[in-house]
């Protein structure tokens, strides 16, 4: 996209349709429910949803707005405005450290796009008809007991990624994401209507919507904040490298509003998919990134039409984790385009394979490298520690830092177009909340 540096979104929709297709992925659909088993439920959705609202919202307005004054890649963004805001250069360390984390997350997202490419082609071949808990939960560990499997998985997703970037056709996608994102959104309504049946809905409804507070740690928290970043794809400039492309007349309050709840519902119906499952067949709430995995596929296995329809999900899912991860390498690779002489096509190759060799590291860890590295981590756990629980919000921080105390408060309040109570309630939420917010939840879920 660098090449179109003075382009514009072609409309509202356009821009919507980009943003979502990034936001929307793997982060809703299999990553939002295990959080949630957990941490123990409503409690942590209950946190989420406030950090969403307090911290998410004005986050994702602020990197729009640096994006669309700074007209560049985040690194450069960040160090131009900087300039002329008369502020340190180091202010594009913003942009850079964007960079660095996109690519540590395409790492190791990539995997799990490897993941749901396997579940599509073993819905065709009919692996869950009939299936019981324990059938599925085999399939599962076999997958992620078989290196060369995970590998396959993730090599043709990498690539996929790899292609599209490379062709520059990521604009294309939209299309796309106009008509599968309603469809996925059916399917998960389909699956509720099935967690309905199975006698264990009311149960669902109170695991993730009546709070035990008691269930509450720093910890919890923490994760709270950092997945409000990675669902909303926030703190990677990623949002920033899009909002370069606005129109000035877009509402940024209003477009990030229709962003979120959009983002929040997918998240929301995979979780209330989910739960009526785990708890119909005694399943661990808490048994972690496996969660989506040996749940749904029994739903697929044991009801009419199922084969169809999980074929639909799991190809619905690769293609949400598709225009996610596309939106990870992009950046990476417009930086390495505008520093190196490396051609767009070359860029794209040296990004997307440095990403696949971490991302065997990270597979790894789910069979051969099974022992800690650091912080009794494996290398999967510490990508995604490293990236949602740090980098993402320190990111996200100096961002609306940047955009609350470093930009001319009155033309801020002017592109935003904000009334007089608008005014004050942004500024308090962007000067004060939001940042006291991540600042305090980052440094009371360190210690
Ligand atoms: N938001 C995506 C998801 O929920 C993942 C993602 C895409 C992301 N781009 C990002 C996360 C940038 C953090 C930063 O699956």
């Amino acid at each position: 996209m660098a090449k179109l540096a003075h382009a514009q979104w072609s409309s509202r929709m356009t821009f919507v349709l980009a943003a979502a297709g990034s936001a929307v992925g793997l982060g809703n659909i299999w990553k939002f429910p295990y959080m949630v088993g957990e941490s123990g439920g409503a409690a942590f959705v209950f946190v989420y949803l406030l950090c969403i609202a307090l911290i998410g919202l004005p986050i994702l307005v602020s990197e729009w707005l640096l994006g669309r004054r700074g007209q560049k890649n985040p690194a450069s963004t960040m160090s131009e405005l900087a300039r002329t805001a008369k502020k340190p250069r180091a202010w594009a360390i913003v942009g850079i450290s964007g960079i660095v984390g996109a690519f540590l997350i395409l790492s190791f997202y990539s995997v799990i796009g490897g993941w749901s490419l396997y579940y599509t082609v073993n819905s065709v071949s009919g692996a869950f008809s009939g299936q019981d808990a324990d059938g599925i939960g085999a399939l599962f560990n076999g997958m992620l007991s078989n290196p060369g499997l995970l590998l396959l998985g993730h090599s043709v997703f990498m690539l996929l990624v790899i292609g599209i970037v490379a062709r520059g056709v990521t604009k294309g996608l939209e299309g796309a994401v106009r008509i599968l994102m309603p469809v996925l959104a059916l399917l998960l309504v389909v699956l509720i209507g099935y967690g309905m049946t199975t006698g264990h809905f009311g149960e669902a409804l109170t695991y993730m919507f009546n709070p035990d507070w008691s269930k509450l740690t720093a910890e919890t928290v923490l994760a709270a904040l950092g997945h409000a970043f990675f669902t909303l794809s926030l703190g990677m400039g990623i949002m920033m490298a899009y909002g370069s492309y606005l129109g000035k007349e877009i509402d940024l309050l209003q477009t990030a509003r229709t962003v979120i709840i959009m983002d929040t519902v997918i998240a929301l119906g995979a979780g209330l998919a989910i739960f009526p499952i785990v708890f119909a067949n005694s399943l661990d709430v808490a048994s972690g990134p496996g969660l989506i995995f040996v749940t749904l596929p029994l739903a697929f296995g044991n009801m009419g039409g199922g084969t169809i329809l999980g074929l639909m999900f799991f190809l619905l899912l690769t293609f949400a984790a598709l225009t996610s991860a596309i939106s990870l390498l992009e950046p990476v690779v417009e930086f390495i385009e505008e520093r190196t002489p490396l051609s767009r096509v070359m860029a794209t190759v040296v990004a997307g394979v440095g990403a696949w060799l971490l991302g065997i590291a990270a597979l790894l860890s789910f069979n051969v490298w099974s022992e800690p590295l650091l912080f009794e981590l494996g290398v999967f756990d510490l990508l995604d520690t490293l990236t949602s629980k740090i980098m993402l919000p320190l990111t996200g921080l100096g961002a609306i830092l940047f955009t609350a105390w470093c930009l001319e408060r009155s033309s801020v309040e002017d592109e935003l177009g904000l009334s007089a109570t608008g005014k004050s309630v942004w500024n308090i939420i962007a000067r004060y909340i939001a940042p006291a917010g991540v600042i305090a939840v980052f440094v009371t879920g360190l210690i």
